[in-house]
Protein backbone atom coordinates (compact mmCIF):
# COMPACT_ATOMS: atom_id res chain seq x y z
CA UNK A 1 0.00 0.00 0.00
CA UNK A 2 1.67 3.42 -1.00
CA UNK A 3 2.53 5.40 1.89
CA UNK A 4 0.44 8.52 2.82
CA UNK A 5 2.91 11.46 1.56
CA UNK A 6 3.15 15.19 3.30
CA UNK A 7 1.31 17.04 0.68
CA UNK A 8 -2.30 14.98 1.58
CA UNK A 9 -3.04 16.68 4.35
CA UNK A 10 -2.42 19.81 3.07
CA UNK A 11 -4.72 19.11 0.04
CA UNK A 12 -7.22 17.68 1.73
CA UNK A 13 -7.22 20.45 4.26
CA UNK A 14 -7.00 23.00 2.19
CA UNK A 15 -10.75 21.90 0.47
CA UNK A 16 -12.10 21.23 3.89
CA UNK A 17 -11.57 24.67 4.31
CA UNK A 18 -12.47 26.07 1.71
CA UNK A 19 -15.90 24.22 1.12
CA UNK A 20 -16.46 25.02 5.13
CA UNK A 21 -16.46 28.81 4.30
CA UNK A 22 -18.10 28.22 1.20
CA UNK A 23 -21.40 26.58 3.19
CA UNK A 24 -21.38 30.08 5.63
CA UNK A 25 -22.15 31.33 2.56
CA UNK A 26 -24.64 29.45 1.60
CA UNK A 27 -26.14 28.95 4.53
CA UNK A 28 -26.26 33.07 4.88
CA UNK A 29 -28.00 33.51 1.40
CA UNK A 30 -30.61 31.03 2.47
CA UNK A 31 -31.27 32.66 5.55
CA UNK A 32 -31.55 35.66 3.46
CA UNK A 33 -34.73 34.40 1.65
CA UNK A 34 -36.16 32.78 5.09
CA UNK A 35 -38.05 35.69 6.44
CA UNK A 36 -41.73 36.45 4.53
CA UNK A 37 -42.71 33.77 1.86
CA UNK A 38 -47.02 34.35 2.09
CA UNK A 39 -47.78 38.04 2.08
CA UNK A 40 -44.35 40.05 2.81
CA UNK A 41 -45.08 43.71 2.09
CA UNK A 42 -43.54 45.85 -0.46
CA UNK A 43 -40.80 47.34 1.80
CA UNK A 44 -39.95 44.16 3.77
CA UNK A 45 -39.34 42.49 -0.12
CA UNK A 46 -37.31 45.27 -0.78
CA UNK A 47 -35.10 44.80 1.99
CA UNK A 48 -35.32 41.02 1.57
CA UNK A 49 -33.53 41.50 -2.08
CA UNK A 50 -31.28 43.91 -0.84
CA UNK A 51 -29.65 41.39 2.13
CA UNK A 52 -30.39 38.35 -0.99
CA UNK A 53 -28.28 40.30 -3.52
CA UNK A 54 -25.37 41.57 -1.09
CA UNK A 55 -24.84 37.66 0.21
CA UNK A 56 -25.16 36.53 -3.23
CA UNK A 57 -22.61 39.01 -4.52
CA UNK A 58 -20.41 37.73 -1.82
CA UNK A 59 -21.17 33.64 -2.68
CA UNK A 60 -20.44 34.88 -6.21
CA UNK A 61 -16.74 36.64 -5.65
CA UNK A 62 -15.43 33.28 -3.35
CA UNK A 63 -17.27 30.76 -6.11
CA UNK A 64 -15.17 32.52 -8.80
CA UNK A 65 -11.98 32.11 -6.87
CA UNK A 66 -12.89 28.46 -5.36
CA UNK A 67 -13.47 27.43 -9.03
CA UNK A 68 -10.59 28.54 -10.47
CA UNK A 69 -8.35 26.88 -8.08
CA UNK A 70 -9.98 23.67 -8.89
CA UNK A 71 -9.47 24.33 -12.29
CA UNK A 72 -6.24 25.02 -12.46
CA UNK A 73 -5.25 21.92 -10.77
CA UNK A 74 -4.11 20.70 -7.46
CA UNK A 75 -6.78 18.50 -5.60
CA UNK A 76 -8.66 17.13 -8.60
CA UNK A 77 -5.43 16.21 -9.97
CA UNK A 78 -3.83 14.70 -7.08
CA UNK A 79 -6.80 12.08 -7.19
CA UNK A 80 -6.81 11.66 -10.88
CA UNK A 81 -2.94 10.62 -10.25
CA UNK A 82 -3.99 8.27 -8.08
CA UNK A 83 -7.13 6.55 -10.00
CA UNK A 84 -6.95 7.67 -13.60
CA UNK A 85 -10.66 6.05 -13.45
CA UNK A 86 -12.22 8.70 -11.64
CA UNK A 87 -11.33 11.04 -14.41
CA UNK A 88 -14.18 11.30 -16.56
CA UNK A 89 -16.07 12.10 -13.06
CA UNK A 90 -13.86 14.72 -12.14
CA UNK A 91 -13.94 16.12 -15.90
CA UNK A 92 -17.45 16.34 -15.61
CA UNK A 93 -18.18 18.07 -11.84
CA UNK A 94 -15.35 20.60 -13.04
CA UNK A 95 -17.72 21.05 -16.64
CA UNK A 96 -20.68 22.69 -14.36
CA UNK A 97 -18.69 25.65 -13.21
CA UNK A 98 -19.66 27.98 -15.66
CA UNK A 99 -23.14 27.02 -15.47
CA UNK A 100 -23.29 27.50 -11.97
CA UNK A 101 -22.03 30.67 -11.92
CA UNK A 102 -23.70 31.97 -14.77
CA UNK A 103 -26.87 31.26 -12.29
CA UNK A 104 -25.24 32.95 -9.82
CA UNK A 105 -25.04 35.78 -12.02
CA UNK A 106 -28.71 35.64 -12.93
CA UNK A 107 -29.85 35.71 -9.62
CA UNK A 108 -27.97 38.71 -8.74
CA UNK A 109 -29.84 40.62 -12.11
CA UNK A 110 -33.00 38.75 -11.02
CA UNK A 111 -32.55 40.17 -7.35
CA UNK A 112 -31.21 43.65 -7.34
CA UNK A 113 -33.80 44.76 -10.01
CA UNK A 114 -35.40 47.18 -7.34
CA UNK A 115 -38.91 47.32 -6.83
CA UNK A 116 -40.73 43.04 -7.11
CA UNK A 117 -44.12 42.22 -6.87
CA UNK A 118 -44.72 39.27 -4.17
CA UNK A 119 -44.90 36.63 -6.62
CA UNK A 120 -41.53 37.99 -8.09
CA UNK A 121 -40.41 37.47 -4.63
CA UNK A 122 -41.85 33.73 -4.09
CA UNK A 123 -39.47 33.15 -7.50
CA UNK A 124 -36.54 34.38 -6.19
CA UNK A 125 -37.12 32.60 -3.20
CA UNK A 126 -37.24 29.44 -4.98
CA UNK A 127 -34.76 29.94 -7.37
CA UNK A 128 -32.36 30.97 -4.65
CA UNK A 129 -33.09 28.09 -2.77
CA UNK A 130 -32.89 25.73 -5.87
CA UNK A 131 -29.44 26.95 -6.36
CA UNK A 132 -27.94 25.99 -3.22
CA UNK A 133 -29.22 22.75 -3.38
CA UNK A 134 -27.80 22.27 -6.77
CA UNK A 135 -24.18 24.27 -5.42
CA UNK A 136 -24.34 21.57 -2.74
CA UNK A 137 -24.59 19.09 -4.63
CA UNK A 138 -21.82 20.00 -6.65
CA UNK A 139 -19.46 20.41 -3.51
CA UNK A 140 -20.52 16.92 -2.40
CA UNK A 141 -20.09 15.03 -5.70
CA UNK A 142 -16.56 17.00 -5.70
CA UNK A 143 -15.54 15.90 -2.21
CA UNK A 144 -16.48 12.28 -3.33
CA UNK A 145 -14.08 12.04 -6.10
CA UNK A 146 -11.47 13.43 -4.15
CA UNK A 147 -12.01 10.85 -1.32
CA UNK A 148 -12.23 7.98 -3.10
CA UNK A 149 -8.95 8.63 -4.68
CA UNK A 150 -7.70 9.37 -1.45
CA UNK A 151 -9.42 6.06 0.48
CA UNK A 152 -8.36 3.83 -2.34
CA UNK A 153 -5.13 4.24 -2.77
CA UNK A 154 -5.40 4.22 0.84
CA UNK A 155 -6.73 0.65 1.00
CA UNK A 156 -9.93 2.23 2.57
CA UNK A 157 -12.58 2.12 0.12
CA UNK A 158 -15.99 0.08 0.81
CA UNK A 159 -16.47 -1.43 -2.80
FE1 LIG B 1 -16.23 22.84 -7.94
FE1 LIG C 1 -15.52 22.89 -4.58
Amino acid sequence: MPSLDRADPVILGHILQEHRELHGLLRATREAITPPSGGAPAASRQNGCERITQALCELRNHLAEHFQQEEDGGFLEESLARLPRLAAEAQHVLAEHPALLDEVDRLIKQSSGGDIPATGWATLCRDVDQFATRLLDHERRENRVVQQGYNEDLGLADD
